[in-house]
C-alpha cells in the first residue's frame, strides 16, 4: 500500500549540510522507495508567523530553497513540490480547525513556550504565532497525510495535529487519517566551530558552497582541542572532522584515519584535505544540478506551478468533504 507523506520547511534561505543530512536525505529516500506518495512544500505562511515584520526575503528564499531541494535529488516527476500560500484551501481549513481547537492545547505546546522565550527580539504574542500548529495541522490533514517525516523538535506539533484530526472526526465524521510522525535517526552535524550547525551561528557549510569556499570552511574546522602539535596523538571520537569523514569517506579509510590519528600518523591538515576531497566528490553532482537550475529559473518556477496545481486538486477535493461535514 502506498502511503501519503507530507512535510514542509520554512523558507529560511539556502540550506546547510545539517538540513541535508537531517531532513532532505530522508525526503529523497521516501520519494525513491516506491512505497510513498510524497508532498513537500515551502511553508511561507509559517515564515510570517515569526517574521511578519521582515518579509523581504520570503519570496527569494522560497525559490532558493526549492532549488536546493531539486539539487539534492527531489524529483518533481515523483514528488509534489509546492508552495503553501499558493493553495488557499490550507487557510480555509486552518480557519475551520480554529473553531474546534481548545485554546489550552495551544498554550501548553512546549515548542510555543520555548520559541517565545528564545526569540526574544521578536514580539510573538500574536494570534498567528499561537495558531502556528493549527496551520500545520491543516497543512498535513488537507492531503490526508498518513506520515509526516520530521525532526524531534516537531513532535509536539504532530501530536497536536493528531489530536485535532481525531477531534474533527469525532465531532463531524471520519474524514482524516490520524498521521504518524516519521522520525529518522540523524547523525548530529556540528558546524565548523563545533557548535550545532545553525544559520544564525554563522558556522554552517551550505549545500551551495563550492570550491574555495568549501575548502576554506573545511580547513578551518575545529578538531580535537587536545591535539596541539603534529606529533601529539589525537582522539578522533571527539573530533568533528572525523564525524564528517564518517559521512563522506569509505569505511575502510575511516578506520585507517582513526588509527593514524591516535598514533599521530596523520596530521590534521592532511586529514582535512582528504575530507575536503571526499566532500567535493560527494557534492559535485549536487552543485552541477544547482548551477543548472540557477541558470534556468523559469524551469524552477514552472516546476513549482505544476506542483501547486497538483496539490490544489487534492486540497480542493478534501475541502468539498469538509464543507459538507461542517454544513457550510
Ligand atoms: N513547522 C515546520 C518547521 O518549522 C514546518 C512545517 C509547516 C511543517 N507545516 C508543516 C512540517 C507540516 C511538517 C508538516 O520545520
Ligand atoms: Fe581530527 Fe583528523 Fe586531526 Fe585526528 S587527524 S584530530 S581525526 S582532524
Amino acid at each position: 500500500m502506498i502511503k501519503r507523506i507530507l512535510s514542509g520547511m520554512r523558507p529560511t534561505g539556502k540550506l546547510h549540510l545539517g538540513n541535508l543530512q537531517g531532513a532532505l536525505k530522508n525526503w529523497v529516500d521516501l520519494q525513491n522507495d516506491g512505497c510513498h506518495d510524497c508532498f513537500y512544500f515551502v511553508a511561507d505562511w509559517h515564515a510570517l508567523t515569526s517574521d511578519y515584520s521582515t518579509p523581504d526575503q520570503i519570496r527569494e528564499n522560497s525559490l532558493d530553497m526549492v532549488i536546493d531541494w531539486l539539487s539534492v535529488g527531489l524529483d518533481p516527476e515523483k514528488s509534489t513540490l509546492f508552495v503553501q500560500s499558493a493553495v488557499k484551501e490550507h487557510a480555509e481549513l486552518y480557519l475551520l480547525l480554529g473553531m474546534i481547537t481548545p485554546l489550552s492545547w495551544l498554550e501548553r505546546n512546549p515548542t510555543y513556550k520555548e520559541m517565545r522565550e528564545e526569540l526574544t527580539g521578536k514580539d510573538l504574542s500574536t494570534y498567528g504565532f499561537l495558531g502556528y500548529p493549527v496551520l500545520q495541522a491543516a497543512d498535513i490533514i488537507i492531503y490526508k497525510g498518513q506520515g509526516v517525516p520530521v525532526g524531534v523538535d516537531q513532535l509536539p506539533h504532530v501530536e497536536l495535529t493528531r489530536e485535532i484530526a481525531r477531534r474533527f472526526n469525532f465531532l463531524y465524521r471520519e474524514i482524516f487519517p490520524v498521521p504518524d510522525p516519521l522520525l529518522t535517526e540523524v547523525p548530529k552535524l556540528l558546524g565548523i566551530d563545533g557548535r550545532k550547525m545553525s544559520k544564525s551561528y554563522g558556522n554552517s557549510i551550505y549545500i551551495c558552497d563550492e570550491g574555495d569556499e568549501l575548502k576554506t570552511k573545511v580547513s578551518s574546522m575545529f578538531t580535537d582541542p587536545q591535539r596541539m602539535r603534529r606529533k601529539d596523538p589525537g582522539n578522533p571520537d571527539i573530533c568533528n572532522v572525523y564525524s564528517f569523514h564518517q559521512l563522506y569517506t569509505e569505511e575502510g579509510e575511516v578506520a585507517q584515519i582513526a588509527v593514524d590519528c591516535r598514533t599521530a600518523g596523520i596530521g590534521c591538515t592532511d586529514c582535512k584535505k582528504r575530507l575536503y576531497e571526499r566532500m567535493l566528490l560527494a557534492m559535485s553532482p549536487i552543485h552541477e544540478r544547482r548551477n543548472h537550475f540557477c541558470s534556468h529559473l523559469d524551469d524552477v518556477r514552472e516546476i513549482i506551478e505544476r506542483g501547486n496545481r497538483k496539490a490544489a486538486a487534492v486540497a480542493k477535493a478534501t475541502m468539498e468533504e469538509v464543507r459538507d461535514a461542517v454544513k457550510i
